[in-house]
């Protein structure tokens, strides 16, 4: 449904816009608005006589200016209704359709990729690393380690997090995945085991399964880990590697404490495991809790792997690496073998947002927080039996039903249009059937909506299974 903005709130969001000439710099100041999401798409413009008196200009370079984003695809005119905010291509660009299992129609809500949109400011800080892609140019853009001022912004999101990090620590990988495969490739090979959490995130366990090591689950269950059994699947396992997600871990949420870290980390040390630490997620914290000292801290030899696609934007594809100075040249071989770095504009866009003035981070988390107050009430509200609880921070809620029947929710939801992912998609060695995973990614519009539906699934499941027995299994497809 279109939205009104008034011409109030266009004044002062477009501030003092460049005036030579004055239509172009309005057209510009809009278009950056439009870009950022900070006026959304479909809504409705002031009319050109109310934003006229609004800014001071003259009318015709109200005019002008409305009609050169129309040009390049900022708006669109609607006869009699006014004009309405778009960007090039339309919403489609938002996505591809290949994290999509099946056949959901073009209206299905996605709740299968836990990945948020881009926050307020990402097109702003774009542009600001377009001007100064310039002085790359005149170099060969490889930067395998990542270009030096981002190293040094990472290192000093770790020194802020109270561990010491020399930016020679640092290396800059095509995100949080291809950091997972770089380590797999440094540190283990064929018939090494690695110890991970079940359910975890499964492209991590592809990507260690693709350099060839075996991977031994230890479970993590809905009330958190127990780590007195994780250390005896290390002990018994000997693992070469030992792949945890103590942040909010996706899917089930958890936040590993300070105790269970030291424990942990203690007995990787006695079995001579390596911690590969995935903070994916890390930076999410949406209530006010004592975030846990990094893993690191308590395990000196750990690598950590970090993203910039759930606190900022998955199109960044930037991630990174924080290791021991000597293992960096280890892990530089093994990333040549996959790619010989990023992106410098991206690069360049990351640096902006990580020391950021804005404030992005914060409002992308008032955001987050508010889609997953609405996602919890609309669950409470519409599926009283599933079980669940509220993650203080990161992206997903993991959803416990009174039945072994995940799967084939799954596939009645798709029928009706919500695409999600069951549990078995997380575990390591099948099971958690009676799991679904709920992301708060989406507005909290679409998240009531899809809940709607997904009550309508759940209730036909139960119908179904009654009568029948449990259902066709679905198509799980790839998850973020
Ligand atoms: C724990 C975890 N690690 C890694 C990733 C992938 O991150 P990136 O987009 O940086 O590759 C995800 C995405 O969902 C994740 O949840």
């Amino acid at each position: 449904m279109a939205t009104n903005i008034s011409a109030r709130r266009v004044a002062s969001l477009v501030g003092d816009f460049d005036t030579s000439p004055a239509y172009a710099g309005l057209a510009d100041a809009l278009r950056l608005l439009i870009g950022d999401g900070r006026i959304g798409l479909d809504v409705r413009l002031p009319s050109e006589r109310e934003l006229t008196e609004a800014i001071g200009v003259s009318r015709t370079t109200v005019t002008r200016a409305y009609a050169l984003l129309r040009e390049s695809g900022y708006a669109e005119a609607r006869q009699g209704s006014g004009t309405f905010t778009r960007v090039p291509g339309g919403r489609r660009r938002a996505h591809d359709r290949a994290f999509y299992p099946g056949s959901a129609g073009e209206d299905a809500i996605d709740l299968n990729c836990a990945a948020p949109s881009a926050p307020p400011g990402l097109a702003a800080a774009y542009a600001a690393a377009a001007e100064e892609i310039p002085a790359h140019l005149g170099g060969h853009g490889y930067f395998p380690y990542g270009l030096p001022v981002l190293r040094e912004a990472i290192a000093a999101t770790f020194e802020a997090r109270g561990l010491p990090t020399h930016p020679d620590q640092v290396m800059v990988t095509a995100g949080a995945l291809a950091g997972a495969s770089i380590v797999a490739q440094a540190f283990t090979g064929p018939g090494d085991r690695v110890v991970v959490e079940s359910p975890t995130y499964p492209n991590a366990t592809a990507a260690i399964r693709h350099a060839g090591a075996r991977v031994v689950p230890a479970p993590v269950d809905p009330d958190g880990w127990d780590i007195d059994a994780l250390s005896a699947v290390v002990r018994q396992a000997a693992p070469r590697l030992a792949y945890l997600i103590p942040d909010f871990q996706n899917p089930t949420g958890h936040l590993m404490s300070d105790t269970q870290r030291e424990q942990l980390a203690g007995t990787l040390r006695g079995s001579r495991t390596l911690a590969v630490v995935d903070e994916a997620h890390q930076a999410l914290a949406l209530d006010p809790v004592d975030m846990p000292r990094p893993f690191a801290s308590y395990s000196p030899d750990a690598i950590t792997i970090g993203s910039a696609s759930k606190c900022f934007w998955g199109g960044l594809r930037l991630g990174w690496l924080r290791a021991p100075l000597e293992q960096m040249e280890r892990l530089l071989t093994a990333r040549t073998g996959l790619d010989l770095g990023a992106p410098v504009l991206e690069q360049l866009v990351l640096t902006h947002l990580l020391t950021d003035t804005q404030g992005i981070r914060e409002a992308h988390l008032v955001r987050l927080r508010d889609q997953r107050d609405a996602l919890v009430g609309a669950v409470r509200a519409e599926l009283p039996e599933w079980r669940f609880r509220v993650p203080a921070g990161g992206l997903v809620l993991w959803c416990e039903l009174p039945a072994a029947l995940g799967t084939a929710l799954t596939a009645e939801a798709e029928r009706q249009g919500v695409v999600l992912a069951p549990g078995p998609v997380f575990a390591v060695e099948g099971g958690l059937d009676r799991f679904v995973r709920l992301p708060w990614t989406r507005p909290a519009d679409e998240l009531v909506e899809a809940v709607r539906r997904l009550a309508a699934a759940w209730a036909e499941v139960r119908e179904t299974t009654k009568a029948r027995g449990p259902g066709r299994p679905g198509r799980p497809g790839l998850v973020a």
